[in-house]
């Protein structure tokens, strides 16, 4: 498979030799695929527990000043089945890495959810086992997120100490032979990474032909080893949204939280630069606040039904429509059809 723009041109879009094009065409890619549809995922936060160390994030094991929390399974079910009442036809189940809930505990979970409501489920919980993720797939979920956040193997080294970066792409590898719609990302802008890297990068995501690919701005985390290191571009990642739409027309592309923080304005830029998906956070109010990846997440908003639709007004504003199909990517149409 041939990309239509190479590291080099990547390169020099990231710098912004070409915004004006470079937005325009990757909004009229966007268009011609979705017309102006945009995708609602819930993501239900249901543990802050992480035996994992990242060290730009602010669930790391390390950070024994965060107050943790885990939702129960009936919890659990109970906030898609919220969302779901409030029209949202995919629910995503994320956590820290938590290996308090087993692999029998999540294909219950997913199991109870579909008996109840008729929504996909997509899996973040993280790097788990190949027989784990085997099982949640024969339980019925149909998407799995896991993002590489960098491909440049000293930073992953160092930013994700016991992890390897080859064991992560392996695991998403297998992921897409069990059938499940794969994501994964970056993050933009983590100390000591390059433009020539973020390229690399943009460049390696779309040559695994993902079905959804998210980026987002790295939001240093005081209470991390990265807490005084400088916040990523947001502009910077619009830009890594634009050209991944133009290389990957028919993944979904979300505009993250994570862009938000810098201003609730870059979560609708986000959609006019090419992203198509929207996930709010549908956790209980009662946690949602101490899901703390990065600071200001989740701040926005007090509960399920504001964030809902304050979000879909800001969609609506952007002249796109929230839509009510469940949203797969339709790349594997176009790829069994070709
Ligand atoms: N800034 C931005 N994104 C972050 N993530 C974790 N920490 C940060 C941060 N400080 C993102 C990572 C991870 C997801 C849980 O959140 O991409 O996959
Ligand atoms: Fe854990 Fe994920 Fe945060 Fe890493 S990024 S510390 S794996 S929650």
């Amino acid at each position: 498979m041939s990309l239509t723009l190479s590291i080099r041109d990547i390169k020099e879009l990231l710098q912004g030799k070409d915004d004006a094009w470079l937005f325009q065409e990757a909004r009229r890619i966007k268009e011609s695929v979705f017309g102006k549809d945009v995708y609602f995922r819930g993501v239900v936060e249901f543990s802050n527990y992480c035996a994992d160390n990242c060290f730009y994030c602010g669930l790391r094991a390390g950070n024994r000043n965060q107050v943790r929390y885990r939702l129960t399974k009936e919890e659990i079910v109970e906030a898609a089945e919220v969302g779901y009442a409030l029209g949202l036809k995919t629910i995503v189940l994320q956590s820290g890495n938590d290996y308090f809930y087993k692999k029998d505990d999540i294909a219950f979970i997913i199991r109870e959810i579909l008996s109840r409501i008729d929504a996909v489920i997509t899996l973040s919980l993280g790097e788990r086992g190949f027989d784990e993720v085997k099982e949640w797939r024969e339980a019925g979920a149909e998407r799995y997120l896991l993002k590489v956040e960098t491909f440049n193997e000293e930073l992953y080294r160092k930013y994700r100490p016991g992890r390897n970066l080859e064991e992560r792409i392996r695991l998403l590898i297998y992921m897409r032979e069990l059938g499940y719609e794969v994501g994964s990302g970056i993050i933009v802008g983590l100390p000591g990474q390059t433009l020539e890297d973020i390229a690399e990068d943009l460049y390696k995501l779309s040559e695994m032909e993902l079905e959804m690919i998210a980026v987002g701005p790295f939001i240093p985390h005081p209470e991390t080893p990265l807490g005084s290191e400088r916040p990523g571009d947001p502009v910077l990642s619009l830009r890594c949204i634009a050209i991944l739409r133009i290389l990957n027309p028919w993944a979904n592309i979300p505009s993250t939280s994570a862009l938000a923080s810098f201003g609730m304005d870059y979560r609708a830029r986000g959609i006019e630069a090419g992203a198509n998906v929207i996930m709010p956070s549908i956790t209980p109010s009662r946690v949602r606040l101490l899901y703390k990846i990065y600071p200001g997440k989740n701040e926005g908003c007090k509960c399920v039904i504001e964030e809902i639709d304050f979000l879909k007004k800001l969609v609506e504003d952007t002249g796109s429509k929230v839509s009510d199909s469940k949203g797969y990517s339709p790349r594997r149409f176009y790829a069994e059809g070709s």
